[in-house]
């Protein structure tokens, strides 16, 4: 199977060309040339940039199917779309759970929830759009491709090479040991997907030649915030007291914690995925593959989170 992958040498994009590789497929890379530029030595890349809509280098070739793990914007995909035209059997769009509305529905809800309105006047990603955004995207994708399209909406990613903080921040933290604080309730769901699920689920949906929209979530069973931090910890050897503050009291955007209105977006339902061959790697399998890569780089500073003197002066109110 020739596959070509628009975007794959990140993190999300790296684990599907590995699987692809895996599975035989031959891949082919486009992106700027920035990135990863060490991964995937024989793995042809074809160089361009879609920010300034530069996709020469698509001009000529044919593939079974692509993969749009880079596509953020209606403009992205429609430019694609433009250049590949028919010379493309499958267009597969990595979109992202935030296409659905935060609050309103139920737990286990599926894929036929409806999403949120398209956005199209702006390129400008931020909480407000980027939902929006991936729903003009999605759009955009079935409109030109219909059957040969296939939408995969990933809940947080989890895994080595994690370039953000989620899962990453609480497995070194449980790592850590002690009384963490947990900006919220132990009792919040969480949901996190492995990559290398997320992956297998692409590839798979590629090698069945199959439409539709499917939630990447994970993992292998529901798990709350508490189980999460305690399988962490349980993972690295250490012991853990978790230790509920405020969530005022730390800045937006903490890793894998939501307030009590939007924790149905934690309990989305992955039958189809999981019907379709997406496997469910447990959490305690990933939690120590993130705790081995993490500790091999060197844990360098997140982006998000509570250093540890913000978090001791937190506790110390607590
Ligand atoms: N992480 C999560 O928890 C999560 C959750 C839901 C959905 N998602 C979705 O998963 C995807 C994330 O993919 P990712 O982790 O692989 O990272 P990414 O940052 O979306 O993609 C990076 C890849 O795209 C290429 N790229 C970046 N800018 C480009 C440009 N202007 N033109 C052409 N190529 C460009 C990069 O190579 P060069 O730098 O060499 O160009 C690299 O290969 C996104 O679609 C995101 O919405 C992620």
């Amino acid at each position: 199977m020739r596959i070509l992958v628009l975007g794959g040498t990140s993190f999300v994009g790296r684990a599907i060309v590995d699987d692809a590789l895996r599975t035989g497929a031959e891949v082919t890379l486009f992106g700027r040339g920035r990135t990863g530029t060490d991964l995937f030595p024989g793995v042809p890349r074809r160089i361009g940039d879609r920010d300034t809509g530069d996709y020469a280098a698509l001009r000529d070739g044919s593939w079974d199917a692509v993969v749009d793990v880079s596509g953020y914007v209606p403009r992205h995909v429609g430019q694609a779309m433009e250049v590949l035209g028919d010379r493309v059997g499958r267009y597969l769009f990595l979109s992202s759970q935030a296409v659905y509305e935060r609050t309103g529905v139920g737990p286990g809800s599926d894929e036929d929830t409806p999403p949120r309105p398209p956005v199209r006047d702006t390129e400008e990603l931020n909480e407000d759009t980027y939902g929006p955004l991936k729903a003009a995207c999605e759009d955009d994708v079935l409109a030109r491709y219909g059957s040969r399209a296939t939408i995969v909406r990933p809940g947080k990613v989890a895994g080595p090479y994690d370039v953000q903080s989620g899962l990453t921040y609480w497995v070194r933290r449980a790592a850590r040991g002690g009384r963490v604080a947990l900006p919220g309730s132990p009792e919040q769901p969480v949901q996190v997907v492995d990559s290398r699920d997320l992956a297998r689920l692409v590839v798979r949906l590629l090698a069945d030649d199959r439409p539709g929209a499917f939630h990447a979530v994970g993992p292998a069973e529901p798990t709350t915030m508490a189980e999460l931090i305690t399988t962490c910890a349980r993972v690295a050897g250490s012991r853990v007291e978790v230790v509920p503050v405020p969530p005022e009291a730390v800045p937006p955007f903490f890793p894998l914690t939501r307030p009590r209105s939007r924790w149905s977006t934690q309990q989305r339902s992955p039958a189809r995925a999981r019907a379709a061959g997406m496997p469910a790697t447990p959490l305690a399998v990933t939690a120590a593959d993130v705790l081995a890569w993490d500790r091999e780089r060197g844990e360098p500073p997140l982006e998000y989170g509570l250093s540890p003197a913000e978090e001791a002066q937190l506790l110390a109110g607590a």
